[in-house]
């Protein structure tokens, strides 16, 4: 039987990648460049399936000019705000992401913005890297405790709940929203908020997990940070488009706002340059989901979601 035609967009693992090659007619981009709109186009002419990465972008524009030929998007993401659904769906295209796996890796990562916002990491490291640190004071690089503070989630989902099963070892009290309340095994205790305003109120700490969709585009806006503590701690592992970066600067020159940790920002790659001169902002480079673990279990995910597809099942994933 022929294979189905697959194009691969990114330099996946290479377990995702010698399994694809053994199941699939595969072109693989061993250059790893994002894939342009016309390399989309192209490809929908040429293959039947593509796994791309959030790094691709099927706009209704792209997707109008596409070929009857591709037939299923795997996404090698949970995230699936680079996808028009609607255009792909009026194609006739399937539509698929990775979700569950990656939610411990994202939860660590968030983990370790949490802490090392909280207790100075950025001006820590910069201090002895540089070899400026020349005094030690009990008044010295004095940060905010998270040990037992109040943590406010928005978006108790799977990334939402792998976190706040993290923070429970740091005895944090947390607090979420979400579109609802949670059965009781899944809040574990976590106290239920009916609005983000509500939340905001308390959160000493705040994380952010739920997806960027026309809805949540600048969710954190100058409004909502006034409602934070004073000094609260920002995190963002979901995406850029939930923060207003120019409102999170305005929130940290007043003190509202005592330090954020970001791996998303409104421009990806390069993120926000008014960012770099505060040492109070830890920022990395969108690596949430980046262990050898999960990026294997995310290109099996997608691989698992296009073997569905294929052998004329419906995929566990399919949105
Ligand atoms: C996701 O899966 O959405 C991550 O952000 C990586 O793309």
């Amino acid at each position: 039987m022929t294979k189905p035609r697959l194009w691969i967009t990114r330099r996946l693992s290479d377990a995702t990648l010698e399994r694809a090659a053994r199941d699939y007619d595969v072109v693989i981009n061993h250059e790893d460049t994002p894939g342009t709109a016309e390399e989309l186009i192209a490809a929908s002419a040429e293959f039947d399936a593509i796994i791309p990465c959030h790094s691709e972008h099927f706009s209704a524009d792209v997707v109008a000019q596409f070929s009857d030929r591709l037939k299923i998007v795997a996404n090698h993401s949970v995230g699936v705000d680079h996808c028009d659904l609607p255009a792909l769906k009026a194609r006739g295209i399937a539509v698929t992401n990775t979700p569950d796996v990656l939610s411990d890796a994202t939860a660590e990562l968030a983990m370790l913005l949490m802490l090392g916002t909280a207790r100075h990491a950025v001006a820590g490291d910069r201090i002895v890297r540089t070899g400026a640190w020349d005094s030690w004071s009990p008044a010295f690089m004095v940060g905010k405790q998270v040990t037992g503070a109040r943590l406010g989630i928005i978006g108790m989902g799977r990334v939402g709940r792998a976190f706040a099963a993290k923070a429970r070892g740091f005895d944090m009290e947390i607090h979420y929203y979400n579109r609802s309340a949670l059965p009781a095994d899944q809040a574990q205790g976590a106290i239920y908020h009916d609005s983000v305003e509500s939340l905001l109120g308390v959160a000493d700490f705040l994380s952010l997990h739920c997806p960027a969709t026309p809805d949540t585009i600048n969710l954190m806006n100058a409004d909502r940070f006034a409602l934070l503590p004073e000094g609260a701690v920002v995190v963002n592992t979901a995406r850029g488009a939930l923060v207003d970066e120019a409102a999170l600067l305005d929130a940290m020159a007043t003190g509202r706002v005592a330090a954020a940790g970001l791996d998303c920002f409104q421009v990806e790659p390069g993120g926000n340059p008014a960012f770099a001169a505060h040492e109070n902002i830890f920022m990395l480079p969108h690596i949430g989901s980046a262990t050898r673990k999960t990026r294997d279990a995310m290109g099996f995910r997608a691989l698992d979601n296009l073997d569905a597809f294929f052998a004329g099942q419906t995929p566990g994933d399919l949105l």
